[in-house]
Parts: C-alpha cells; structure tokens; sequence
C-alpha cells in the first residue's frame, strides 16, 4: 500500500541508530513498495545529534522516506507507531551491579511500554535491540497489557547471522547453502547456537562438520562471545551488524521466512520445548502470515538440552530479578 508506515527507533542518535535508519528510509526494513515515516525517540541531550541525522536523512532524498519526526518523550514518540525498534538503553557501566543495570533499564523499558501500549497502532510490532534484550522487551510488554504479548520481541538475529558465518567458514561454503539454525535462550553469553538441525545444501550440518571438539571449543563460545571480540577489535559494539540483524528481523516477520527455512527471535514462549510461558527467550521460529510461530517437533537431545537449560535458567534469573525490584 502507499500509505506510509510509522517508524519509530528510540535511540536513535546512537551508534546503531546511525547505521539503522539509513536502512530503514532506503526501503529495506519493509520492502521497495512501503514508505516510511521515521519517529526518532532519543533522550533531550541526544536531540541534538538525531537532528544532525535528520539532516543527512533528507541529504540523501530517499524516495520512500516520507517524513522525520524526532521526540524526546515516549508518549509522542510511539503514537501512531506502526513499527518500535527500541534500541536505546543503558548500558553497563565498570562496577555496575546486575541489580543497577536491570533498574536503570527498567527506568527506560516500563515508561516506553505503556507509551506504546497508549498511543501505538493496532498492528504494532515492537523489536528491542537495547540490551539486555529479552528482560527489556519482557519489562515493555508487561506494562502494554493490552497489546498481544506476542507483538513484543528480542533481537537475537545478530547471533543468528554470527552463528551462520562462522558455520559457512567451517564447512567451506556460502552461507546461502545453510539452512534451519537456531539460537536458543537469552541475547547473552548463555545462548546456545545449535546445529543440529542445521543443513548444509540440504545435508546434516553435523555429519557435514562432524567435529564435536570444534563445536563445543570453537564454534559455540565464538558464537556467544562475538560481542566482547568486536568491542576488543573496533573499541565500540557492533553497530552496523546490529543494525543489519534488525533489518532481517523485522523484514522477515512482515514478509516471511523463505520456504523450507527458519531464522532465531527472541519471543514469549508458551510453553514449548519446556522454557517457562511468558518468558521472552529465543527460539526456531517461523513468520507465516505476519506472526512468528516457534518451529515444533525438533529433537532435543542431552547435549542441546543442557546448554537450553543452561540459558532459559539465566532468563528465569533475570525475570525474578525485574520482579522483585518491582520492575514488572
Ligand atoms: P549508543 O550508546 O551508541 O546509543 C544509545 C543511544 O540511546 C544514545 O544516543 C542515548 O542517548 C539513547 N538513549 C538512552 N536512553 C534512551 C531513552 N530512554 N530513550 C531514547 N533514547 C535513549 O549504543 P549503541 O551502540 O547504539 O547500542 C544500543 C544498544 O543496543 C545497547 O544496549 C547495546 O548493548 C545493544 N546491542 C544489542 C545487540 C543485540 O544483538 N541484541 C547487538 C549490539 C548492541
């Protein structure tokens, strides 16, 4: 259709705002037939900055960007948002305490919830990039009570895409020839990248690449500390590879995941492969119709189960955490 979607991106004077919205206005989140109207929400001392991003924005005469709005407060920030890519959070800081970390994200994820529960559109789709993801994108959608619960997400596509690459290198192939990997759990050093449903050109990626001593040595903890190499290598986080997960996440939900395949989201459970209901933790999922739905009927066997465990443990954590400083 040609009525434009809105858009709104909280931290959006930031380092993956940057490498983000440029995406965004040049089609690629929704597709080449979808404009965009872009709602930028950033703190009052990031205002600044996002005008100055504004300004390029229009610099670059995108044909499908449809207008630019920057806010400094949530409730006008979401209203009328058809798309939320909360990506502004407080990160953590040296001597910080989990506690500290949890209640100053609280502080940003409750008031943005029931802004988006206030004023969003209907069809609102909410992906939280801002860590710690999951327990973010928990506390938002506990306080939208009357958005479904299943419109609030965790990005854990970056891992997905991570986990993707460094497979393809193993096996000596382009990464279009994997299909059917999974991350499962929490956007943390916990999550567990699974190949054991994986293929390879339609082959096992397990008898593809049957060395368990680089599974368990290499590939998972590369996988799961990918973020601390980056930061070590660049002297900031992933930005643009961040920003590009959030595209795919996004993208994918709207028009699809491709025949035959799947891709990871952080999303409520209801129950499946025994993760708590109502924990947002990372799954195989599917987009059909415009919802994800959680990929049934893989076998789980002692190995994947323990690492699942492992990571749904620290969500459980996490969730019980938030609780009792009365974050939700
Ligand atoms: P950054 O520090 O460059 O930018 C964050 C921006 O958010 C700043 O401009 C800040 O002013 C703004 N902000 C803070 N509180 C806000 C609020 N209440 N409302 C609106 N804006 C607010 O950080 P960067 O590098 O852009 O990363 C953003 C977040 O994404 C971090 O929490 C980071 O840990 C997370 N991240 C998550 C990944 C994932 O895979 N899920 C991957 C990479 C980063």
């Amino acid at each position: 259709s040609n009525t434009p979607v809105n858009v709104t991106v909280t931290g959006a004077a930031g380092q993956i705002g940057y490498a983000l919205l440029f995406r965004i206005a040049s089609g690629q989140l929704l597709g080449p037939d979808t404009p965009v109207k872009l709602r930028l929400l950033e703190i009052p001392q990031g205002v600044k900055a996002a005008e100055g991003t504004a300004m390029e924005l229009d610099d670059c005469a995108f044909p499908l960007l449809a207008g630019i709005d920057i806010f400094d407060e949530p409730n006008a920030g979401f209203e009328g948002a058809n798309v939320a890519l909360l990506v502004g959070a407080r990160p953590r800081t040296a001597g910080m305490e989990r506690g500290d970390l949890l209640s100053a994200n609280g502080g940003i994820f409750k008031p943005q919830g029931a802004a988006i529960n206030a004023g969003a559109a209907d069809d609102i789709r909410v992906l939280v990039v801002g860590n710690p993801a999951n327990t973010n994108a928990l506390i938002a959608q506990q306080h939208a009570p009357d958005v479904p619960a299943e419109r609030f997400t965790a990005m854990t596509r970056l891992d997905h895409n991570r986990a993707l690459s460094q497979l393809a290198k193993k096996a000596g192939v382009p990464v279009a020839e994997i299909t059917r990997l999974t991350i499962w759990g929490n956007h943390s050093a916990t999550q567990y990248p699974d190949i054991f449903h994986a293929e390879i050109a339609g082959r096992p990626a397990s008898d593809v690449v049957a060395d368990q001593a680089w599974l368990e040595g290499d590939f998972i903890p590369t996988v799961a500390k990918r973020g601390a190499a980056i930061i070590a290598a660049r002297g900031a986080s992933s930005a643009a590879s961040a920003a590009n997960a959030a595209v795919d996440h996004v993208f994918d939900w709207v028009n699809g995941t491709p025949e035959g395949d799947w891709t990871s989201a952080g999303i409520v459970s209801d129950g499946s492969y025994g993760v708590p209901e109502g924990l947002i933790s990372s799954f195989p999922v599917r987009s059909v119709g415009g919802r994800w739905e959680i990929v049934q009927g893989l076998d789980v066997d002692e190995f994947s189960r323990a690492r699942i465990d492992a990571s749904v443990a620290e969500l459980v954590e996490e969730r019980d955490a938030v609780r009792e400083l009365g974050l939700i």
